[in-house]
């Protein structure tokens, strides 16, 4: 039975089923059978932003900070999208796709061959950064938060994988990039998958904005942005549930310059998140060989990856 189902009484975590009773150390005592020994697997757990964090076993596993000095939050939000934990990942952690899907977060389509970005590998993280015009922006945007159309913005994410999160940073600057615009933004999503073909995402958004600004205004600033936030969301969300299918092997793809980070985190996915780390059964072996052939020349503004 899953305890999680369970109720807490007199401090003690009571199975749904059989009324087992379970100390927070695990041991636990059946009402039925006294002389029974029963006991429960343990998890290190902490409260941290308002969420419970259970600590999976393993040296890997980390409970992120999330304290951004300088940056307040913006929103929270959790939702459940009906495909595989790596085709939200991928979602996430690809930006060729928000010309198209976003409604202005990104880079504009006709720019896209002009977007710079370059991948860094670790052992346990893949950092991506991008940097191009931004995309268009309505004029009420641009009155609310003195950033415009064809202004220059940035990307920068990491990935790591237990638990499975990106930490992203977004800036924007002038076209010419000598000064930087009104503010930037910090965000973090988690990835968990609930099953096979359903993922639950947690994502917090934070910002440079004060929380009241002058007259107030940043309360209107930070309400459109958390609307902006979600119906983004809700666009991505579409798409990738519509895909045609959720094979997400790379083998026999056709791939391109902004499909390196998929490549290295299906590898890193599977050794520190499902624990897989036999060469032979590297799901994606070979792949970052194939990429590096299939890489177009540095006239499309793709800057040399750093390799693993
Ligand atoms: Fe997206």
């Amino acid at each position: 039975m899953r305890l999680s189902k369970g109720r807490v009484v007199e401090g003690r975590l009571v199975c749904p089923y059989h009324g087992w009773r379970f100390e927070h150390c695990g041991q636990g005592t059946s009402p039925g059978t006294p002389r029974l020994c029963a006991t429960a697997r343990r998890f290190e757990t902490t409260e941290r932003h308002g969420i419970i964090w259970v600590k999976a076993e393993g040296p890997e596993a980390t409970i992120p900070e999330m304290d951004y000095p300088g940056y307040y939050r913006i929103h929270t939000f959790q939702r459940r999208v009906k495909v595989p934990l790596l085709i939200l990942l991928d979602n996430f952690t690809e930006i060729e796709h928000a010309a198209t899907a976003h409604f202005t977060l990104g880079y504009p389509l006709e720019a896209m061959s002009e977007v710079r970005m370059s991948t860094e590998v670790d052992d346990r993280s893949v950092r991506v950064v991008t940097e191009g015009p931004q995309k268009w922006i309505p004029w009420a945007g641009s009155l609310l938060f003195g950033m415009y159309t064809r202004d220059r913005v940035s990307f920068d994410w990491t990935t790591r994988f237990s638990p499975v999160h990106t930490e992203y940073e977004v800036w924007w600057q002038t076209p010419s990039g000598e000064r930087h615009r009104g503010f930037r933004m910090k965000y973090i999503v988690f990835f968990r998958p609930v099953t096979d073909t359903e993922t639950q995402l947690f994502g917090c958004y934070f910002s440079t904005m004060k929380p009241w600004g002058v007259l107030g205004l940043n309360i209107l600033r930070r309400l459109v942005l958390a609307g902006l936030i979600g119906y983004e969301f809700e666009l991505d969300r579409r798409v990738v549930e519509n895909l045609a299918d959720f094979n997400t092997s790379l083998r026999g793809a056709q791939l391109g310059r902004f499909d390196r980070p998929l490549v290295e985190q299906r590898k890193r996915l599977a050794r520190i998140y499902y624990g897989v780390d036999q060469p032979s059964a590297d799901p994606e072996a070979g792949l970052t060989e194939a990429l590096r052939v299939a890489e177009p020349s540095s006239t499309h503004g793709g800057r040399p990856w750093t390799s693993a």
